[in-house]
């Protein structure tokens, strides 16, 4: 059985005042719970894994495409995984936008992502412009095959689709589009890795997923979780959210 996780992105959100939203988020569970998944901003990382009750792991939201080196305020993997996470963003959208993150620099974190042990949370998804022009299939397909390297796997990797124009504006795909691109990505992931992994690779849905959207969203057959920005700062709108994918 593929794995079911919710993740929550609180990019630059929250100082170390804000941990105290685990222990609260890990009582609201439910018992069954998914995988949870916590991603604070960077300084927070080795207080969240101290501070996160079991059943909540902690990922980051970034790592840098080399292992090491004269790379002044950027952060390694071998770091993030020394602090005890266990998960690393990469490729968001905030960071290929902002920080002109190309396909194949998120390919090279993620192999520095896998080869310190972290599983890489590879995100992709099209603007607003893509879609009207009815281009996201293509926009999908390209990221996929240009940030994920050889060698990806349902332990080492896990697919967040998030359209950009669903980021932070209470835009939500309908089901029929979700399905529509998550079918695709499941499909070309089985064309290029095989049957037994490419169905191993959990895909999650990001952009604003709300307590009131989820359970919809997690009908879908391909739809194995979230990446949540917003609404996971706080647990009581998170736990529902983890409610309704258990
Ligand atoms: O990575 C999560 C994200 O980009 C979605 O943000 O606030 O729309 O849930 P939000």
């Amino acid at each position: 059985m593929r794995r079911k996780i919710a993740a929550g992105n609180w990019k630059m959100n929250g100082t170390a005042a804000a941990l105290n939203e685990l222990e609260t988020l890990a009582q609201m569970m439910p018992e069954a719970a998914p995988e949870v998944v916590i991603c604070p901003p960077a300084p927070l990382l080795f207080r969240a894994v101290d501070a996160a009750p079991e059943g909540i792991a902690i990922g980051a939201q970034d790592c840098h495409m080399q292992a090491k080196g004269a790379f002044t305020g950027d952060i390694s993997a071998e770091m993030i995984a020394d602090t005890g996470a266990g998960f690393v963003i990469v490729g968001h959208s905030e960071r290929r936008d902002a920080h002109e993150e190309t396909n194949s620099d998120i390919r090279a974190k993620t192999r520095c992502a896998w080869g310190s042990g972290l599983t890489a949370i590879v995100c992709i998804g099209e603007s607003g412009d893509d879609r009207a022009a009815n281009n996201t299939l293509d926009i999908i397909g390209g990221q996929l095959a240009g940030s994920l390297p050889d060698g990806a796997d349902g332990a080492n990797t896990v697919i967040a689709y998030e359209p950009i124009w669903a980021i932070g504006t209470g835009k939500v795909p309908t089901l029929e589009q979700i399905i529509e691109v998550h079918d695709f990505i499941r499909a070309r992931l089985i064309t290029r890795f095989g049957a037994e992994i490419g169905d191993a690779i959990a895909l999650l849905y990001g952009g604003s997923v709300k307590p009131d959207n989820a359970e919809v969203i997690f009908r879908a057959e391909n739809v194995d979780g979230a990446l949540v920005g917003g609404a996971s700062l706080k647990a009581a709108d998170f736990a529902p959210i983890i409610a309704a994918l258990a």
